[in-house]
């Protein structure tokens, strides 16, 4: 049986690592298409998940990263930083562990999700807590890596959208061609940059057409649906509390040339999604991730999908890293005697 490479070695020719580069790798890539019965039925369309939280570390950082830390070791870099709402300091802990480097990260100070901090603590980084928002860490991690001898793997590295392009090239195997509509969480815009690169080399390359990409961002944290920079961006989803994104331009231009939208969700929205995809598709992601759904199920809503169209949501992250939302939103755990009858009457069963 074929064994899953990691996407350096599966897409080697398609991505520019010097051939001389270490290859860190976590095997990550090659993650689910999941096809979602409920939500297919709910739209009219023939709707699939890209299920990234399948990835090593959880999400589709890893993707980026095994690219960016393959780069810095080739280049003999002993140290790598990143700003992170969390997920991309989970990854760059896991990969610099992996290649002996010391990693730093700068978050958020009570803004990451407890799960993306014990990755980032258990693989042994650094990990720095800013009196400020995602926008601010970016800023310093820049500023330190033009100043000092450390490499920067946040995605302003231009090797980690080549990476994360990876995910298009996947889909457009699995479903023959590219959807007619791609739709995607919007934090600092690299991903929908990314997917929408790899759909156009795709296409280049076989003519396997373009998708219309659909970007949604958190409605308190929505800096390109509003057109200015939001200083103090809030929501529920801390992933894509953004309120300046590095990839701006890129993410316009994906919007505009492919004829998409991007637009706001508000965090009930995302909620409901959330809860949604776990109980009718068993799909648990994190808040953030379901942004695309709840995207999805408004530009429905709106009147703004025709049927019977081919879609692919990309849910971004696992929903184990940040589980408080999944227990404040549930029914509370019964406590019952250590009996059959117990068992039985807390389910209300009959014989
Ligand atoms: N979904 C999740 C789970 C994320 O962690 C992120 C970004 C996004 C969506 C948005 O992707 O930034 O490329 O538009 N997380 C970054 C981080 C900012 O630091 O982990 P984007």
């Amino acid at each position: 049986p074929r064994t899953w490479r990691g996407i350096i070695e599966e897409y080697r020719d398609r991505l520019p690592l010097p051939a001389d580069a270490p290859v860190i790798t976590l095997l990550e890539g090659g993650t689910p298409l999941v096809p979602a019965g409920h939500l297919s039925e709910v739209i009219g369309c023939d709707v699939h998940l890209k299920v990234e939280g399948a990835n090593p570390t959880g999400s589709f950082k890893d993707r980026g990263m095994t690219m960016a830390i393959s780069a810095a070791a080739g280049e003999g870099s002993k140290a790598v930083i990143c700003a992170s709402t969390g997920n991309t300091s989970a990854s760059a802990a896991a990969y610099a562990a992996r290649a002996g480097m010391i990693c730093a990260v700068l978050v958020p100070s009570g803004k990451i999700a407890l799960g993306k901090m014990a990755q980032a603590l258990v693989h042994g980084s650094r990990l720095l807590q800013l009196d400020g928002s995602f926008d601010d860490c970016l800023r310093v991690a820049r500023e330190l890596a033009e100043a000092y001898p450390v490499t920067l793997v946040n995605s302003v590295n231009p090797l980690r959208l080549e990476g994360q392009k990876t995910a298009s090239f996947e889909i457009v195997e699995a479903l023959g061609a590219a959807p007619d509509i791609h739709c995607l969480p919007v934090g600092n815009a690299g991903n929908i940059t990314a997917y929408w690169r790899g759909y156009l080399e795709a296409d280049k390359e076989a003519g396997t057409g373009r998708p219309r990409m659909f970007g949604f961002q958190a409605a308190g944290a929505a800096p390109i649906v509003r057109g200015s920079v939001v200083t103090s961006p809030q929501t529920i989803a801390t992933a894509i509390r953004i309120g300046n994104p590095a990839s701006w331009d890129f993410a316009v231009d994906a919007r505009d040339s492919s004829g998409g939208l991007i637009d706001a969700v508000n965090d009930r929205q995302i909620l409901a999604a959330y809860r949604l995809l776990a109980r009718t598709e068993g799909v648990f992601v994190e808040p953030s991730s379901a942004a695309s759904v709840a995207g999805l199920l408004a530009a429905h809503e709106a009147g703004k999908i025709d049927p019977g169209q081919r879609i692919v949501c990309t849910v971004t992250g696992n929903g184990l890293k940040d589980p408080d939302w999944a227990i404040s939103g549930a029914a509370k755990p019964e406590t019952i005697r250590p009996t059959v009858a117990g068992a039985a009457e807390a389910l209300g069963l009959r014989q």
